[in-house]
């Protein structure tokens, strides 16, 4: 057994872990130990006496195998080089090149797990770090800003580029437990993690923030439980907003009390139009519309959001609906797909993709070794919008108006996933969420402009290959469709 200590960074595992592959080193000879970062030195010095002479060309290891790899190498645990190095292993001696498909095996289940975490975590630092004003601008200097944030896992040096692309153009520093880093226009530096006490506590800048949150807050929204699970509390004390929270949510009760005693006119507004038979004992605030209901963001509660859905009313396309079709799948999936709308099958079914369309989706995301239920998959538009010809119903597509309308709804469904990888399926959803004049010929692929998610791909609708005559030139496309939903997910 040999000892390798590294400094826990990915690069420095990734290098080791090739010449013990080369070397031919098995997994249970190898024990792997962090050490402290920013001491490479003395890592190598310890490495190239404790490895055996490696020769040979380095192994190929699948790129998916790679990308998850940089992501489990933020993950806390102690355990994660040696469990890397095993399934690297596994990949490249043990004759079992496309373990990483196999999503039922302990050791890719295992991996797969850390990387969510990881990402959760990274999601959570881009939407709660929030920016102190500490210096003025001055004859060789930008204004200077620095954050406090505490996360859960190593990811400052993965996450930071996000911070220096959004922030370019001024100078700040987050500072966490684990690692700092700072910008200053040109060049990201990482030095190490600071004690809480050292992040500035209150400036002028939270003063606006707090009156702007004050402003914004909607007691008729509030939904402690959903706020907790969203933005758990460990949060809540580094937010400029935190402190506000206990006095408007104490207030809540009240405020919502009077806005039901005396409508305002929205109210009496969305209210006027819940369809007939909707018992008007119904809480009132338990219907939005939609531009309302994605209003609340993050604090708009499933409960609401299904709820205000299926009682929309804000296009005539319910009118000839059966009922509106929501989203279905986890709701923290990692991926989203999104449709146009319903078809005739999903409009009977309540569930998305359950006809024709949906099985040729099926399909193909067996052949790439996705999991269906792991995804959660929706549409554009909620309401199937139809003709009749004879005695079928046959689709139509919806219009900009009517696309607009709805649209509030994928966004808030968007919203409360926060996938990190977003599919949309067709023009339609193209539109609708990357651009009003995507042009799928021109632009299929990785858009990534679009803030929605970590990654956002547009590829085609699959009824595009139901209406294909079968054929080489059917299968090639069918080949690049799934090549597409490949990259995306990567
Ligand atoms: N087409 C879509 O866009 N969505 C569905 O749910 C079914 C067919």
């Amino acid at each position: 057994m040999q000892t390798v200590a590294i400094e826990p960074r990915y690069d420095a595992w990734r290098a080791r872990a090739r010449s013990l592959l080369v070397a031919a080193v098995p997994p249970d000879s190898v024990l792997w130990e962090d050490g402290e970062r920013g001491n490479a030195s003395l890592f190598e010095d310890i490495e190239s006496d404790a490895l055996p002479a490696a020769s040979g060309k380095p192994p190929r290891i699948p790129r998916a195998f790679m990308e998850l790899a940089e992501l489990v190498s933020c993950h806390r645990t102690d355990e994660k080089w040696g469990l890397l190095y095993r399934v690297a292993w596994r990949l490249t001696h043990g004759d079992e090149r496309q373990l990483m498909q196999v999503r039922v095996d302990a050791d890719v289940r295992k991996l797969e797990g850390w990387a969510a975490a990881v990402r959760r975590d990274r999601h959570k630092m881009k939407a709660f770090v929030r920016f102190r004003k500490v210096g003025e601008a001055s004859a060789n200097r930008r204004e200077q800003f620095v954050a406090w944030f505490e996360p859960e896992h190593a990811i400052v040096e993965l996450t930071a580029p996000f911070f220096a692309k959004r922030f370019a153009n001024m100078d700040w520093s987050i500072l966490t437990p684990l690692q700092c880093a700072h910008w200053d226009g040109a060049t990201l530096r990482f030095t190490e993690g600071v004690p809480r006490a050292e992040a500035p506590q209150e400036d002028a800048l939270e003063e606006y923030w707090r009156s702007y949150y004050a402003h914004i807050f909607n007691p008729a929204r509030l939904k402690l439980d959903a706020m907790q699970s969203e933005m758990p509390k460990k949060y809540w004390k580094n937010l400029p907003e935190a402190p506000l929270i206990a006095e408007l949510t104490s207030k809540a009760a009240n405020r919502v009390a009077t806005m039901v005693e005396a409508p305002t006119s929205r109210r009496a507004h969305v209210s006027a139009r819940l369809p007939a038979g909707v018992p008007p004992t119904e809480s009132p605030v338990s219907v939005l519309a939609p531009v309302d209901a994605l209003q609340c963001g993050e604090d708009l509660s499933w409960e609401v959001l299904r709820t205000s859905a299926r009682h929309c009313q804000a296009c005539p396309l319910h009118e000839r609906a059966t009922q509106t079709v929501l989203g279905t799948g986890p709701e923290d999936a990692e991926i989203m797909l999104v449709g146009e709308q319903p078809g005739d099958a999903e409009d009977l079914a309540g569930a998305p993709f359950v006809g024709s369309a949906g099985a040729l989706l099926d399909g193909a995301l067996t052949d790439i070794g996705l999991d269906r239920d792991a995804l959660y998959i929706t549409n554009t538009v909620k309401h199937f919008k139809w003709r009749r010809e004879r005695k079928r119903r046959l689709h139509q597509t919806p219009t900009a108006q009517e696309v607009h309308v709805c649209r509030p709804w994928v966004l808030a469904e968007i919203m409360k996933v926060r996938p990190r990888v977003l599919i949309c399926l067709g023009a339609t959803a193209a539109k609708a969420l990357i651009h009003p004049k995507f042009a799928m010929a021109q632009q299929r692929g990785p858009c990534p402009d679009c803030q929605l998610a970590e990654r956002v791909w547009a590829t085609w609708h699959p009824a595009y290959f139901l209406r294909m005559p079968g054929g080489q030139a059917r299968d090639r496309q069918l080949a690049l469709w799934k090549a597409d939903l490949t990259n995306a997910i990567a």
